[in-house]
This record gives C-alpha cells, sequence and structure tokens, in this order.
C-alpha cells in the first residue's frame, strides 16, 4: 500500500513545473498520503537529498518558472548501481512510489527504475512537446508564447530594415516549437527535422516575399543548420539582407501560461490517482481533451505526425 511518494523534476526545466509539483502535492495530502520532494531530479534521488513537503511548502508556486526542487541530467541513471544507491535511498525514507516530471530521459529513468520494484508515474514537462503519448507537454504553450513575442519583436526591426529575421528556437530534435511558432507569428519559412531542409525552396520563398513586403521570417529549429551560414546565404542570393537570432534558453524561463498551469494541475491530481490505482510505470497524457494515463512504453514512440499536419497547414497559408 502506497502511504509516501518522493515527487521530483528532471531534465530541462519548463515553465509550470512547480505548479505540477504543487496539484501531486495538495492532491497526495488530500488524498491521505505524505509527500516527499527530491531535490535536483535523479541525481538528488542518488545522493539522499530528499525533504518532506506540505501543503504550505508548495504555497505561492504555481506563477513562478523554473522548478523551486531544483533538476538535473543524470546520464549515469542508466547504469544499475546508480539506480541502487538511489532506490536504497527512497527505502531510507520508506517513500513507495515516486512521481517523476520531464521529457523522455526522465520517462526512461522512471521505466527503469519501476523495473526495480519502485511504482512510478511520469507527467510530461518540457517546452518540446515531443512526448509522442501526449498532445501537450507542461510548458510548451508558455515557449510558445515566449518565441511569439519574441519574433513580433524583431518582426518590427526586420520591417524598418528591409531585412529577412531568421529565429532559431529550441526542440531538440522535434519540431513543434518551430512549426507553431511559424504558424502563429505567419512566417514565410519553417524548417525543421520533420519538414526538412531545402535551400532552393527557401530562397525562392524569401525573394517572393519581397516582391510584396519590406521584410521575411524564417523559423528555424535547433540542430537543423548552422544559423549564421544560412543568414549568408539569403543575404547573398535574396533582395533582403539577413540577420539570425538564436532566442536559446529564454524560451524555458518565465511565468506558466495560464493554460500551462491547469495542464500542470490537472495531470498532477490524475498522476496521485494513477499510483493510488496501481499504475505502477504509467504517465499521464492529454489526449483529445481528456487527461489519461498509460504505460510509459507506449508514450516514447515518434512524435512526427502532428508536426507534418501543421506544417500542411502552413503551407496553405503563404
Ligand atoms: O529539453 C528541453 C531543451 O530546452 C531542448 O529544447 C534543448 O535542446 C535542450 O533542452 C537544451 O538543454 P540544456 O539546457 O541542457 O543545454
Amino acid at each position: 500500500m502506497i502511504k509516501r511518494i518522493g515527487i521530483l523534476t528532471s531534465g530541462g526545466d519548463a515553465p509550470g513545473m512547480n505548479a505540477a509539483i504543487r496539484a501531486v502535492t495538495r492532491a497526495a495530502i488530500h488524498m491521505g498520503l505524505e509527500v516527499y520532494g527530491i531535490h535536483d531530479g535523479y541525481l538528488g534521488m542518488y545522493e539522499g537529498r530528499i525533504e518532506r513537503l506540505y501543503r504550505k511548502s508548495v504555497s505561492e508556486k504555481m506563477g513562478s518558472g523554473g522548478t523551486f526542487l531544483g533538476t538535473a541530467r543524470l546520464k549515469d541513471f542508466h547504469k544499475l548501481e546508480i539506480r541502487e544507491v538511489a532506490k536504497s535511498n527512497l527505502e531510507q525514507y520508506e517513500i513507495d512510489a515516486i512521481i517523476a516530471i520531464g521529457g523522455d530521459g526522465t520517462y526512461r529513468g522512471a521505466l527503469a527504475l519501476s523495473q526495480m520494484g519502485v511504482p512510478c508515474v511520469c507527467m510530461p514537462g518540457t517546452i518540446d512537446n515531443d512526448i509522442a503519448g501526449t498532445d501537450f507537454t507542461i510548458g510548451f504553450d508558455t515557449a510558445l508564447n515566449t518565441a511569439i513575442e519574441a519574433v513580433d519583436k524583431l518582426r518590427d526591426t526586420s520591417n524598418s530594415h528591409r531585412r529577412c529575421s531568421i529565429i532559431e528556437v529550441m526542440g531538440r530534435n522535434c519540431g513543434d516549437i518551430a512549426i507553431w511558432t511559424a504558424i502563429a507569428v505567419g512566417a514565410e519559412v519553417c524548417i525543421c527535422k520533420e519538414t526538412g531542409f531545402n535551400l532552393p525552396e527557401v530562397l525562392e520563398n524569401v525573394t517572393n516575399a519581397a516582391k510584396s513586403k519590406r521584410h521575411a521570417i524564417i523559423i528555424l529549429a535547433e540542430n537543423m543548420v548552422n544559423i549564421n551560414e544560412l543568414a549568408e546565404e539569403i543575404t547573398k542570393n535574396t533582395p533582403f539582407e539577413a540577420r539570425a537570432t538564436v532566442l536559446g534558453h529564454i524560451q524555458r524561463g518565465g511565468i506558466p501560461s495560464a493554460r500551462d498551469r491547469v495542464l500542470a494541475s490537472e495531470m498532477g491530481v490524475k498522476a496521485v490517482q494513477a499510483l493510488l490505482n496501481g499504475d505502477s510505470h504509467h504517465c499521464i497524457c492529454h489526449k483529445g481533451g481528456k487527461v489519461l494515463s498509460t504505460p510509459i512504453e507506449e508514450a516514447l514512440g515518434d512524435d512526427a505526425e502532428q508536426v507534418i499536419e501543421k506544417y500542411e497547414i502552413f503551407k496553405m497559408l503563404w
């Protein structure tokens, strides 16, 4: 029987993680459980940095960005000997189950831990929206709004100078931030893994834009092409001079949007319910408007379809 749960955030932080910790803590206490916060993800589990959380511990956390528990990327967690130390630390605190908030690395860690007999439920906390099992991850909406606000500002200066702005957004290997931003700002070009990169087509689109407007916007997902080299190609081969902007980690910060707060709250409650229902290697998903619990293995597939569908819409709006 589950009496004490541990909660952690792991991998890249995402706005809404604090709202998720709050929801899990409050829901678990409401359901008669004790809650322990594990600092810096699996690293803190390995190092035994664990503290009791109370209702009050999560007061006024809803609207803050980042994660007050801290986060880390512990590559060595795939090693059995590291997980064994982590598991014995959980036993010391008599923690019966874990709720882990993060991206696919977090999910893999939880899956491995659950195979050692520790029930784990994951919640999708990453700006990348790259968890296949869920339509939305916690943090994606806020990051998207940050990217859109930045591009709107860049458009002002781009338009004043008759330039092409290339804006690189995050997403690791997933084009969700790129394509959603491209649609929302009415970009001329979107380049991401799912849509591929075709230089002649990019140059043609930018050249066409120059016929009727004073600027062009290109949204580029990270890990695709060198942004400065692309800017040089555009300056050389189109009527526009190009400027490159890498948005970087600014996309991970800031106060969470209403949507992320509500998503985190709904998922937090569902995660505690899932553990109490006996789900032992599950993750929480938002599918077709419903919050569900599903086995982790089912949520770690390919996520390209959503981006490709959005790209078709983007192309129709050129
Ligand atoms: O997973 C979230 C993310 O922000 C990715 O979009 C990005 O590729 C990566 O993390 C950057 O990680 P780090 O902060 O460790 O450099």
